[in-house]
């Protein structure tokens, strides 16, 4: 027995007594986290039998700097090869069981496996946070975002990669993304089994939610009543409904540490795995331009890696382009503006589309027990979750999300089937954790929380919240550096609803979740909306369109989609840091393989998208290195 599954073992046994403690006590929910936490011992006990200590100047061929969804895929591909070198360099740690746990994703953005950023104030979104501030998490650990996100798996319309395609970036069509997208799938989707937009042997977990309630069911029923088909939003027509397609297996989160780094990093003695490292400088020779290593802080201590072949950034849509304006590669001005000398004029950061979303309209419903209230989670459950993994308790539940409806409004001069609104549909709201996650996850003010959420925590009221996304948004924003403090952070402007047409599409988007509502299957469980006034929006007559507009600019909840900050495309458009190989414009062994690269907001959530790229990453490297 190998001592990691000793660990386990033993871990497994300690949960099972602070189970039975913490049923005795009867305060399930706040007990079950702290029990999950504990647990995160995880953490120290790997530390101390897997320390990986950097040794000052060591040689690798690859240096990938951060392992989250594209970067994990990218170091377990290059590291198939037992000829090559990989040093994988993490800033966070390890993932413990409340990452593993999906009802409580929620909570884990107020951990240190969140780097915490926050928007800069802003004027036309986000005006029920605190400060005017949107809370922008990014997972810091390895798994990277994949280990602290909502698992919707969601890969993005034919017509998106055949745009990125159009602007400049061959071998990025739909046709040559999907066989990527396959490679890192394992689906265990039931009624897609022979589906030809699904494979069942790749790394990356795909299954339903096992968990669902009779307000999941009443919903998907209703917009077909709608007049929306339902569909595999994965398959060959994303428009319409469908049951969330999630990253578990048999309910567990699967990250991408967990599909692609776990199983081989035992196995492989060329991947080589550094933790709690943070990456504050490639080194690139000025003379060649050409990218040689990189400098990292490792328990306060300085140390630098060389590579033989390449440097890879895969630090995210925030990280990576800092770190290139850390090195030398950015906007002039900016650069000069901090002192960092100039390597390479770049609009690194000038470019940040996201999709902001509105939080509701929230419904009530004449159901019992149905909502996820992380207090509702019985202790069988827990046992059955934990001990017996059991797949399908309320922990499997995805943070409460439980479907997806994609449609159009009339609005958009798109084609038929390309979509532009997306309803989330969340059985629970900010009430769902009385307050204690979501709410400070996302920095909204007590005040929203005390006037719209706190009476249906009190009265555990069944109810549910219609999230709506805008997929194709003209707001563009930017990020650039204040200071030339490594350790710093980026300022972040996403400014939102600059473009006023957003609101208009997020308006449509609330009127289509309100006609659903209308329909019979909704109608027999009495749901109804919520009557509660956004605060700062009393002074429109409810629910009039100004009312809703009102509530667009205050409840703005990102679903942290952030792209372009290191945007794709040809040397020729201004506007791009990479070519169509990832490979930074004028410089040499230095590629960007993350989100970042995503020249235009996706139909889709990222994290499918940032696999598919690590993929991709891997074999055109692959190919340029003549390594296969
Ligand atoms: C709260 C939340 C929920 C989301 N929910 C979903 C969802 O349900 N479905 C979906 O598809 N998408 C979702 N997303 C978006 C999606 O998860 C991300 O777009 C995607 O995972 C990003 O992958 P990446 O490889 O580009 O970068 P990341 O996953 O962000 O990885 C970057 C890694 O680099 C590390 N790093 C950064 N800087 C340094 C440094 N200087 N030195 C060393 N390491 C460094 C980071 O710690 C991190 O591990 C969500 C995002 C968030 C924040
Ligand atoms: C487990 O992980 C969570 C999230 O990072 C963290 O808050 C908790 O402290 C961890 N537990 C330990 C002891 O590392
Ligand atoms: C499925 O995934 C495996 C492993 O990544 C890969 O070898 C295979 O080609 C994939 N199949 C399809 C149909 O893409
Ligand atoms: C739901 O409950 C409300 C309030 O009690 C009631 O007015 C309504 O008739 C009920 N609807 C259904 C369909 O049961």
């Amino acid at each position: 027995m190998q001592s990691t599954q000793m660990l386990q073992l033993f871990l497994l046994l300690l949960l099972q007594l602070l189970i039975f403690t913490a049923v005795s006590h009867g305060d399930i929910n706040r007990l079950l986290l702290d029990q999950l936490n504990q647990v995160g011992l995880v953490n120290l006990i790997e530390q101390a039998t897997r320390p990986n200590v950097p040794r000052d100047l060591s040689n690798y061929d690859f240096i990938v700097i951060g392992s989250g969804a594209a970067g994990s895929a990218l170091a377990a591909r290059l590291s198939e090869n037992p000829q090559l070198s990989v040093a994988l360099i993490e800033a966070g740690g390890v993932e413990n069981l409340s990452h593993l746990t999906p009802v409580v994703a929620g909570y884990l953005q107020q951990t240190s496996s969140n780097w915490g950023y926050k928007s800069v104030p802003q004027k036309l979104s986000c005006h029920g946070m605190n400060n005017n501030e949107c809370a922008l998490p990014r997972g810091k650990i390895l798994g990277g975002t994949s280990s602290i996100n909502y698992m919707i798996y969601n890969r993005g319309n034919r017509r998106d990669f055949d745009a990125w395609a159009a602007a400049g970036n061959p071998g990025w069509s739909y046709d040559e993304v999907l066989p990527y997208f396959l490679r890192s799938e394992n689906a265990q989707l039931q009624g897609l089994e022979q589906s030809p937009y699904h494979n069942h042997s790749g790394p990356l977990s795909v299954e339903y939610v096992r968990f669902r309630s009779q307000l999941v069911d009443a919903f998907v029923e209703a917009s077909v009543e709608s007049g929306l088909p339902r569909t595999d939003y994965n398959g060959e027509s994303q428009l319409g409904v469908s049951y969330v397609q999630a990253n578990t297996l048999n309910g567990r989160r699967h990250s991408a540490y967990s599909a692609y780094i776990k199983p081989v990093r035992d196995l492989r003695s060329n991947l080589q795995i550094f933790t709690f490292s943070r990456v504050t400088r490639i080194l690139i020779d000025e003379a060649t331009k050409s990218a040689y290593g990189v400098e990292f802080h490792y328990k306060n201590k300085a140390y630098t890696f060389k590579a033989r072949k390449e440097v890879i950034l895969s630090a995210g849509t925030f990280n990576s382009p800092q770190l290139l304006m850390l090195s030398g590669i950015g906007p002039e001005d900016n650069l000069r503006g901090i002192g960092i000398p100039l390597i390479k004029a770049l609009p690194v950061g000038k470019r940040m589309f996201d999709h902001m979303c509105h939080f509701g309209p929230t419904f009530v419903t004449n159901t019992t027990g149905q909502t996820t209230f992380s207090s509702r989670v019985t202790p069988t459950e827990v046992i059955s979750y934990l001990l017996a993994g059991n797949p399908a308790t309320r922990l499997s539940s995805i943070g409460g999300v439980e479907a997806l409806a994609l449609l159009k409004t009339q609005r958009s001069d798109l084609p038929m089937d390309w979509p532009d609104i997306e309803l989330i549909m969340v059985t629970g709201s900010l009430a769902s954790d009385e307050g204690s996650g979501l709410k400070l996850g996302a920095n909204f003010k007590d005040e929203i929380y005390d006037k719209m959420y706190r009476e249906l925590a009190q009265t555990q009221q069944d109810h549910f919240t219609l999230l709506v996304m805008q997929f194709h948004p003209k707001s563009v924003g930017r990020l650039w550096l204040k200071d030339r403090n490594p350790l710093g952070w980026p300022k972040l402007d996403p400014k939102y609803f600059v473009a006023e047409e957003d609101v208009e599409y997020l308006l449509d988007g609330i009127k289509a979740s309100l006609r659903i509502i209308e329909m019979p299957a909704m109608q027999r469980i009495g749901a109804r909306l919520l009557k509660r006034t956004v605060p700062g929006c009393e002074g429109h007559q409810f629910a009039s369109d100004d009312y809703w507009r009102c509530s667009i600019r205050t409840l703005s909840y990102t679903l942290h989609h952030q792209v372009a900050t290191c945007r794709m495309g040809p040397e020729s458009d201004p506007t791009t840091v990479v070519n169509h190989q990832l490979k930074v414009h004028g410089v040499r062994k230095l590629r960007v393989v993350d989100t970042s690269i995503i020249p235009f907001p996706p139909t889709a959530h990222t994290n499918a998208a940032a696999f598919m790229i690590g993929e991709k990453a891997a074999d055109m490297i692959r190919t340029d290195w003549e390594l296969i």
